[in-house]
């Protein structure tokens, strides 16, 4: 075992950490006070090569292994949630979920420009009547010759607005397969889609989230990910991917927490000295150190089980959960280490109260998260290998062309 990350990795992590306080936070404290997203930052992540991380070579990507999609995301949330839901869900959720299940004719057509940021990616399971319960879905997908046609809605959708194309995950009617779900790509331009951004947001409100809605929206049958009956299994190995990225950048929370903290409790003085002497505010940044450094080494184990093409689910939600209840910790201890300061937008640590309070809901709540380890556990889930895994790193033809 080596848990020493490579000078890859190093260098990795200081250019999201730059493109971050340089490219994100400049104008976010406004951006966030007001709600408005920009699109702009999608362009620049794109030229930056961040939109193609952990994307093999021969499709466009970066050729950087799966632990540096989590590094990126730790270091694009510790300047903000927004910037690190735009890799949750174009980068884990789509473009990985493509890599695992997309054909080499989807992965060619798809993955070169989604690579560059030219497309971008978003995912549709939730609906309004199911979240925790992702199988009670409404949304239909009915076969009609070489097309599908998509009737229903989506919510709580990531870049609803921005996202050129959708990971759509419906219910099969007038189907014989063994399980009644179907995934597809379903393009933006489709006649019958439309998209609506969701306002009044507690947190990630320099996000963009919104509705999709589809009516009688024809999919082309080529834009099917899998087969007839796989469309649950696609969901949910694309949160085996998603949920890594929301457990990874739950640290870059926590680190932005002691950042200002540190800085915080060393500048502020009472009694005469900084309040960084005072013993209970030391036990509450030990605290956030704990997170952080306990956060890294479960979203390590899951990147280097990505890349050995382990199966992961277990171990993700691990690292969704422990980490996300973390982050709201340590942001919970950040505000009242700033005392009143803690409470106004002068300061971020009131943004990171808000914001990692989403991640406890988003990709599994807390409570899905408790539930799934105490089945696995107990022996009522499943573990066993899946049959579409995503490909060890590295890819075994790039391997082969070293040799
Ligand atoms: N990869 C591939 N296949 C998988 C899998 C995985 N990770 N996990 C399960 N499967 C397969 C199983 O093997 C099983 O197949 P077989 O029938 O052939 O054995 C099938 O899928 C069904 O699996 P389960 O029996 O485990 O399914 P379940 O009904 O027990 O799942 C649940 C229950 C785990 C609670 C699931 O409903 C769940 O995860 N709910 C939470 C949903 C969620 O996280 N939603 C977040 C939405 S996305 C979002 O928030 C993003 C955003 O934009 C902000």
């Amino acid at each position: 075992m080596d848990f020493r990350l490579t000078p890859e990795h190093q260098m990795i992590r200081e250019s999201a950490y730059k493109f971050g306080q340089t490219e994100i936070v400049p104008g976010l404290t406004e951006r966030d006070r007001e709600g408005k997203s920009d699109r702009a930052i999608l362009d620049k992540m794109g030229q930056a090569g961040l939109l193609g991380v952990s994307i093999p070579a021969k499709y466009g990507g970066t050729d950087t292994d799966y632990i540096s999609l989590g590094i990126v995301c730790e270091e694009l949330e510790r300047a903000d949630t927004s910037a690190r839901v735009v890799m949750s869900v174009h980068s884990g959720l789509h473009c990985m979920t493509l890599l695992q299940w997309g054909t080499e004719e989807q992965k060619m057509r798809w993955l070169p420009k989604l690579a560059t940021g030219e497309r971008i990616g978003a995912f549709g399971l939730t609906e309004p009547n199911a979240g925790s319960d992702a199988s009670n879905l409404k949304t239909t997908a009915r076969r009609d010759g070489d097309h599908y046609i998509l009737n229903g809605q989506k919510a709580w959708i990531s870049l609803s607005d921005y996202a050129d194309q959708f990971l759509v995950i419906t219910r099969l009617v007038d189907s014989d397969a063994k399980a009644p779900y179907a995934a597809f790509i379903v393009e933006r331009t489709l006649e019958g889609f439309s998209s609506r951004p969701i306002k009044g947001k507690l947190g990630v409100r320099a996000g963009n989230t919104g509705e999709i809605f589809f009516d009688n929206v024809r999919v082309p049958k080529d834009c099917m990910l899998g087969e007839e009956g796989d469309g649950f299994k696609v969901a949910m190995s694309a949160l085996d991917h998603g949920r890594y990225t929301v457990g990874a950048g739950a640290v870059g929370i926590i680190t932005a927490c002691l950042d200002a903290s540190v800085k915080y409790a060393n500048e502020r003085t009472v009694q005469g000295e900084a309040i960084g002497k005072k013993q209970l505010v030391q036990q509450m940044i030990a605290s956030m150190v704990k997170g952080r450094d306990v956060g890294r080494l479960l979203y390590y184990q899951v990147g280097w089980m990505k890349n050995e093409g382990l199966r992961h689910t277990r171990e993700c939600s691990m690292c969704k959960w422990v980490n996300c209840e973390a982050a709201f910790d340590a942001a919970h201890k950040a505000v009242e280490i700033h005392g009143a300061y803690g409470f106004s937008d002068e300061f971020p640590v009131e943004r990171y109260f808000r914001n990692s309070r989403g991640a406890m809901i988003y990709e599994g709540t807390h409570e899905i998260h408790t539930l799934m380890q105490a089945e696995y556990e107990l022996g009522y889930r499943s573990d066993k290998p899946l049959k579409h895994t995503l490909p060890a790193w590295p890819l075994e033809a790039e391997l082969t062309n070293a040799r």
